[in-house]
């Protein structure tokens, strides 16, 4: 056999050097707060929640927000709210027939409180900003082009991961990483390759699995392969991302994140 080539460009055709270059990435590659700018909540925000939670709150909703039945603030689950906008709504023209009552509060206390909602009730955690999931929607297939790529719901590409439960699997702040810097939210299994086989095919695509002997990728065509590695002339692994960071301002990434969060069907 032949062994793989191994290059030293942007591509790189050994696994372990993949996973370090991850490792280092995810490492420095961390958005300063200050990068994030009003994507998210400020943490003076989240402690001033804190604050308005627990005087004009915690009464009814209890100290880790779950006291009232089917709802569990710190968790973010409602029963109809979803984006920051309705959590407004809510707050201050109240439901139930008053039994959650309508609130007068300042800007600052207002948006403190769903500041500290979305950190998860942690003052010292990351409130992401979640937008409306219609708005997002629209977002999704048209102006961020994310459809170009992404498959939901039996419709689109196979090339990028498949959407259609990512709501439930990742984390607002993970969904916004990646939207922002994906070369630090990039899984290292999901990294573009390049592979020529002995019969003098070359094949590009997006890693899905691997293990000593085979790896599997779907191709330029959207086809499933699975490759003997012994087949293989070379075989390298990008360690670049293979999208752009957005290009939509603030509020549209917050929409598309609240979009994303309702995907939560079987991909
Ligand atoms: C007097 C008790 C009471 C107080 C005080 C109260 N709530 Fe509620 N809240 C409720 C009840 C009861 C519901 C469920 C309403 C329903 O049946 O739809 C509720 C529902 C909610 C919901 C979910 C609404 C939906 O439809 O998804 C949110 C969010 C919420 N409250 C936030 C707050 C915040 C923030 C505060 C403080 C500013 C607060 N509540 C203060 C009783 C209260
Ligand atoms: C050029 C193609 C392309 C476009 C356009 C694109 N993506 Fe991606 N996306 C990918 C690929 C490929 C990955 C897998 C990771 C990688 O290689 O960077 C990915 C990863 C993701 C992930 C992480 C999936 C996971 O399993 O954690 C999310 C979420 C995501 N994209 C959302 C979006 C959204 C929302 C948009 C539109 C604003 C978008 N993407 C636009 C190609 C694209």
């Amino acid at each position: 056999m032949k062994h793989p080539k191994h290059r030293d460009s942007v591509w790189n055709g050994r696994p372990q050097a993949v996973l370090l270059a991850f490792l280092t990435l995810s490492a420095s590659g961390i958005v300063s707060a200050q990068e994030l700018g009003d994507h998210q909540y400020t943490s003076e925000a989240i402690q001033a929640g804190l604050r308005v939670y627990s005087r004009e709150c915690a009464l009814c909703h209890g100290p880790q927000g779950d006291l009232v039945s089917g709802i569990n603030l710190a968790r973010g689950q409602f029963r109809t709210a979803s984006s920051d906008d309705d959590l407004r709504s809510v707050i201050t023209e109240g439901r139930a027939q008053g039994q959650m009552p309508a609130f007068a509060l300042r800007e600052e206390e207002l948006s403190g409180v769903i500041a500290y909602i979305r950190a998860g009730f942690d003052p010292d955690g990351v409130a992401i900003r979640i937008g409306d999931p219609v708005r997002g929607r629209e977002l999704f297939t048209g102006k961020g082009r994310c459809a170009d790529c992404h498959r939901v719901n039996g419709e689109g590409p196979r090339t990028a991961p498949d959407l259609s439960a990512i709501g439930v699997m990742r984390t607002p702040a993970i969904l916004q990483l990646n939207l922002l810097d994906p070369a630090a939210a990039v899984l290292p299994i999901n990294r573009p390759v390049r592979i020529v086989t002995r019969s003098e095919e070359t094949i590009t695509g997006r890693r899905l699995n691997e293990d000593t002997y085979t790896v599997q990728l779907i191709d330029s065509e959207e086809r499933l392969r699975s490759l003997q590695k012994s087949e293989l002339v070379s075989y390298e692994v990008s360690e670049q991302p293979s999208k752009q960071p957005t290009d939509l301002s603030s509020d549209e990434v917050a929409d598309v994140i609240g979009y994303l969060l309702t995907l939560r069907g079987a991909p």
